[in-house]
């Protein structure tokens, strides 16, 4: 694949649509310009691609190795692949609200390269928010406050025996013992860009140090409409052969639950991260 086919159109509130490329076959030249694209723009879009399953895992090599997600089910025979699946009885989805993959770990992963592999007639979009554009908005005031913070990541209010997912039908994901929590700073220096990023997100952030749990979640309320301002944001509006791949640093994403008695499949491979730094040291 030539690289000088390739175009590169910003979209609107997030991310950029990426056409004239074949993502099955592409040379090493090509996965450094997708690689800087993504750093760039946080999250790219393609169209009429036909990965299989082993192209899928290839391309998520070319970025990082990989890293297994914990609690999403895997497909049978490709146990590198997590299943984002919501039956036609399920009512309950995966991933319908804010988040940000694995920001839970000690080296949060790298992104997500998500894939359509089975879509209802209508409907189970994927927004996606722009973090860097997030940090950008912040009056200076809070800028100024959060600047040398850290804030506390965990999952087992989401995927630990009494978390969310236990008491819904995608109770197949929760109860696993491994429940991590980390600290990362809330501003980061983005590993790829050098461009500071808000790095917090409504699902896994669940407090700040030095603030008590009120105080906390005063905090992410006063930030969270800055990061999900609709000129920060995009949807991505899913056909057979779209194919997402999204930089977790840079990016949020929420998928949608308006299909329901639809079947939906997704096949989701997720990438290996980086040690996180701050973006304004102390
Ligand atoms: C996810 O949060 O990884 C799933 C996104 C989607 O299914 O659209």
């Amino acid at each position: 694949m030539q690289t000088d086919t390739i175009s590169i159109e910003k979209q609107a509130g997030c991310g950029a649509l990426v056409s004239g490329i074949d993502l099955a076959r592409i040379d090493d030249r090509t996965a450094d310009r997708l690689k800087q694209a993504l750093f760039d723009h946080g999250v790219l879009f393609f169209r009429d691609q036909t990965l299989t399953r082993q192209d899928h895992l290839d391309l998520a090599r070319r970025f990082a190795p990989i890293d297994v997600n914990r609690f999403f089910p895997a497909d049978p025979e490709w146990p590198e692949i997590a299943k984002v699946e919501k039956t036609r009885e399920q009512t309950s989805n995966i991933g319908g609200g804010w988040h940000t993959d694995h920001s839970y770990d000690a080296e949060p992963a790298l992104g997500s390269i998500l894939v359509a592999r089975e879509l209802p007639p209508s409907g189970g979009d994927t927004l996606f928010a722009d973090m860097y554009a997030a940090w950008e908005s912040l009056p200076a005031e809070l800028q100024d406050r959060v600047r040398h913070m850290q804030a506390i990541h965990s999952t087992a209010h989401v995927f630990g025996e009494a978390g969310a997912y236990a008491g819904s039908d995608q109770s197949a994901l929760s109860g696993s013992r491994a429940l991590p929590e980390s600290i990362h700073p809330v501003v980061i220096k983005h590993p790829g860009s050098g461009k500071p990023v808000l790095y917090v997100n409504p699902a896994f952030t669940t407090g700040f140090v030095g603030l008590s749990q009120e105080e906390g979640q005063e905090l992410l309320y006063q930030l969270l409409p800055h990061a999900i301002d609709k000129s920060r944001t995009s949807t991505f509006v899913w056909e057979p052969g779209s194919v997402a791949i999204w930089d977790n640093r840079a990016t949020w994403h929420f998928a949608k639950n308006d299909y329901h008695g639809h079947y939906r499949l997704m096949h989701r491979v997720t990438m290996a991260g980086d040690p996180l730094e701050p973006a304004f040291p102390q």
